[in-house]
């Protein structure tokens, strides 16, 4: 099971689920003409989603509205997780814009009522957090921090690790392909798909450990253990719950951080708390953050442990224009407020249980699918080949079917094998069985 497996986006820079641009006749003539205009204008590196790309004018709730008034429901969308043009955060965001916007140079009460909202929702350990645009900000200045504080280089990540694009996030990103070079110092590991109980741990503590004595012999010191906790870009991994903990024990040991990257699981999408480190029991020394917490405003940070922050603070300084500016702090304290009166924790939990298991009695007995991983609201679905299609094209048929018949997933893994279904977390179970009923049409469409 844990064998490293060819790289599907590693031979071609190539996207699980990406539009085929040798299929752009089949389109319809307005797809096709913005498929043109796009390559005029747009930087090649873009990928589109789906056989047939989608063109969405419109969204509310767990509703996308597509150019010609189709409506399609969302099941892949993590970050309008509070629903699209949620009102409660578009009237935040109106209302701020409309009164001030500045940045984190000047004092702002509002700022710092959300740094206190946002931090008591986090083990007490971290309590200082700092603000930026992306995810891939925050992880390259969690990266950053982390070797300032431990005066060392290496760092180790899960072998089809994502974790964003500027220079260090790219270089610790296996998931971009073999023509995106990871560091020098930076170590891939396998991780214990297939295995339960403490065998997972024990597997993943030894991985962890032979990374750091890799690193150790090639001179390098250990400056951190960077994950997913819900191992996204890998092909999903939430269980057993726990079995990060002798991993960050040996970690800590090699005088390394651990940095949780919350930017798939945070904002409560495991449906049994706020960040997926919390489900494994850790304690992070930086759990960084993003996509959900302005539910579409580009804000994103982290938070860290103040001690850790303490000499990169009194040598260097940071100031970055847009983050933290008062309308991304406005949306993310709306997104808080609409968890908690909403309680979408709770409803993740819930309603994940019951897509899960209705998923589940859907492809009882059905060769063509694997194992069903997950959390609340975060699922992947392994498919197996059928001895014609292989299990990546299985995949990415199943995928398409299902936007064809008006329901939005797509794909993760190695090689793309995994369905992923990740839907706003106000999702419902009338919209459970609009899904279903999709699922069991793509069924029929793809592996009858
Ligand atoms: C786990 C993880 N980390 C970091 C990032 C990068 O975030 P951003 O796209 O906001 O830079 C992503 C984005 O997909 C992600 O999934």
């Amino acid at each position: 099971v844990n064998e490293p497996r060819a790289e599907l986006v590693g031979r071609s820079g190539e996207m699980v689920n990406a539009f085929d641009a040798s299929r752009i006749d089949d389109l319809a003539p307005r797809t096709r003409s913005m498929i043109q205009r796009r390559r005029k204008v747009l930087g090649p590196a873009y990928r589109l989603q789906y056989a047939n790309p989608v063109e969405f004018v419109r969204g509310e709730g767990v509703w996308l509205y597509d150019v010609d008034g189709r409506q399609v429901l969302d099941a892949y969308n993590n970050v309008p997780s509070v629903g699209h043009c949620h009102p409660h955060v578009v009237e935040a965001i109106r209302r701020q814009a409309a009164t001030l916007n500045t940045n984190t140079r000047y004092l702002d009460a509002k700022v710092l009522d959300y740094a206190e909202a946002l931090l008591a929702t986090h083990d007490e350990a971290l309590d200082n957090v700092m603000f930026t645009c992306t995810g891939s900000e925050a992880n390259d200045l969690a990266l950053r921090v982390a070797r300032y504080h431990t005066r060392a280089e290496g760092v180790i990540i899960s072998r089809h690790a994502y974790h964003g694009v500027t220079a260090s996030a790219a270089a610790i990103s296996p998931s971009l392909g073999r023509h995106v070079p990871l560091g020098r110092e930076v170590r891939a590991i396998g991780l214990p798909f297939g295995m339960t109980g403490y065998a997972a741990a024990a597997w993943m503590a030894k991985e962890v450990s032979g990374a750091i004595a890799d690193l150790e012999r090639h001179g390098i010191q250990l400056a951190a253990f960077i994950v997913d906790t819900l191992f996204a870009s890998d092909g999903i991994l939430a269980d057993p719950r726990g079995f990060l903990a002798p991993a960050v024990e040996a970690v800590h040991a090699a005088s390394g951080l651990f940095i949780a990257d919350e930017v798939q699981p945070g904002f409560g999408r495991t449906g049994e708390a706020m960040w997926g480190y919390q489900r494994h029991g850790v304690k992070p020394d930086i759990a960084v953050m993003g996509k959900p917490m302005g539910n579409g405003m580009p804000i994103a940070g982290m938070a860290a442990r103040s001690r850790i922050l303490e000499r990169f603070g009194s040598e260097t300084r940071y100031f970055n224009t847009f983050g933290g500016n008062s309308v991304s702090i406005a949306a993310a304290a709306a997104v808080l407020d609409v968890m908690h009166d909403e309680d979408l924790i709770s409803r993740a939990r819930v309603v994940g249980l019951e897509l899960r298991s209705r998923i589940e009695a859907a492809v009882y007995g059905r060769i063509e699918f694997g194992e069903l991983r997950g959390a609340g609201l975060y699922l992947g679905l392994d498919m197996r080949g059928d001895g014609t299609r292989d299990a990546t094209q299985l995949a990415t048929e199943f995928v398409n079917s299902m936007r064809n018949h008006g329901v939005l997933i797509s794909a993760t893994g190695v090689q793309g094998e995994t369905l992923k279904i990740r839907p706003p977390l106000v999702f419902r179970d009338e919209h459970v069985e609009i899904f279903m009923a999709a699922f069991s049409s793509a069924m029929n469409d793809i592996v009858q």
